[in-house]
Parts: structure tokens; sequence; C-alpha cells
């Protein structure tokens, strides 16, 4: 696999924890969006580790396509233009 699977077309709004540490999915094939849930396994892909700085809401990337993993930076948008996602 060399692209990531598109799990959604919008971020995930989830409330973390200060000081807790997550696991996103960055292939797209989990099925508990945004995290990892061991699926990548053979993938070629990795989850990424973060440790959430403030409790707060956040904004997780879901499309894949972010530069600013795993938060979303935006790139989604491209899906409301040209590109179809394959
Ligand atoms: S959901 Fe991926 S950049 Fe917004």
């Amino acid at each position: 696999m060399t692209k990531p699977t598109i799990a959604a077309r919008q971020p995930a709004e989830v409330t973390l924890e200060a000081g807790k540490t997550y696991f996103w999915c960055s292939c797209g094939l989990s099925l508990n969006q945004p995290f990892c849930d061991g699926a990548h396994a053979g993938s070629g892909f990795s989850p990424v580790r973060f440790t959430a700085q403030n409790t707060d809401t956040y904004y997780l990337c879901q499309c894949k396509l972010t530069d600013e993993s795993p938060l979303c930076d935006g790139a989604h948008k491209v899906f409301g233009q040209t590109w179809d996602g394959t």
C-alpha cells in the first residue's frame, strides 16, 4: 500500500485528555477512526503516537492527507475541488 486509505473526508472532532498518549491512524484502515486499531499490520504504515498537551477539543485528520498529523490542516478540502480521492 503506497497511499493511505481515506477514512472520511472531514476531520473527527474529539475531546482528548492532557498528558494522555494516543495513536492516530495513518493508514486509514482502522475501524476506530481517527485512532489506530492495529489494522495497519502489513500495510507499510505506522500509527502516529502523540500526547495531548491540554484537555480540549481537537480536530484529527481522517482523510490522511494532512501535513500536520494528527491534526487536520485543511487538506481534505481538495475533495470539494477536483480530486476524487483515488
Ligand atoms: S481531515 Fe485530513 S486534512 Fe482535514
